[in-house]
């Protein structure tokens, strides 16, 4: 029998073994329930489940999730942060906040592992869709704002004096992603054009590498 997971229901988990894993899909049989003994296919790891498909978390035991129109986020441990005290915080949350329609889209987008660009007038809840949706599942978050104090320094790093001579302190950005930390670029458009440089040449980098890995894998 393949690996113990939990696939969503409408009211809770079914236990399921993995069966085969391929780039394409995953052949899952179910263990409990009423549907017990049954074979099902569901997409690979990492495409958006959406309206059609359960999540599937891999764990031992049935794990705890956020949910929303049948997409569901797993709630993280704080103990998958070794270095939360150092650069992010987890973010409370607001009760009540309502979820509207679109936050399955930004759901689709965290599943996919994309990041995502949301844009509207002032107030209408850009900001704390995404900081909601992060303390609702436990995900720290650096939060910039760009409000023209932001230095390439803040974001990228600068080197300092430490005991032993000149020491480099991370920056916002590669803190975050040495720590799988969500980083919200709030205001983005009001980022300098030497900032906006930096995060082109990020975008270029990541493509670089997921077509490196597309590569190594085929
Ligand atoms: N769906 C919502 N439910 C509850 N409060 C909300 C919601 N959307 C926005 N708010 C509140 O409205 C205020 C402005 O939202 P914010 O996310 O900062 O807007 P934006 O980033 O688009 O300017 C915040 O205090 C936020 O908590
Ligand atoms: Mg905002």
């Amino acid at each position: 029998m393949g690996k113990t997971a939990w696939l969503t229901t409408k009211a809770g988990f079914d236990e399921v073994a993995i069966v085969e894993e391929t780039s394409s899909c995953r052949t899952l049989t179910i263990k409990s329930g009423a549907k017990s003994g049954q074979t099902m296919t569901i997409p690979p790891s990492g495409r958006p489940h959406g309206d059609f498909h359960p999540a599937l978390y891999v764990a031992d035991k049935q794990p705890d999730v956020f949910r929303h129109k049948g997409r569901s986020l797993r709630v993280l441990d704080v103990a998958e942060f070794p270095n939360l005290e150092q650069a992010a915080a987890l973010v409370p949350a607001i009760e009540p906040y309502t979820f509207l329609p679109h936050t399955s889209k930004l759901i689709d987008g965290i599943i996919a592992g994309d990041h995502q660009l949301l844009f509207g007038g002032t107030g209408v809840g850009k900001t704390s869709l995404v900081l909601q949706i992060a303390a609702r599942i436990g995900q720290p978050v650096i939060r910039l704002n760009f409000n023209g104090q932001v230095s390439v320094s803040d974001l990228v790093g600068s080197v300092g004096f430490g005991k032993n001579g000149t020491v480099w302190n991370d920056g916002a950005l590669p803190r975050a992603m040495r720590n799988g930390f969500w980083i919200v670029l709030d205001e983005i458009d009001f980022a300098a054009p030497e900032i906006l440089s930096i995060f082109i040449l990020c975008l270029r980098l990541l493509r670089h590498s997921a077509s490196r890995n597309t590569t190594a894998k085929s």
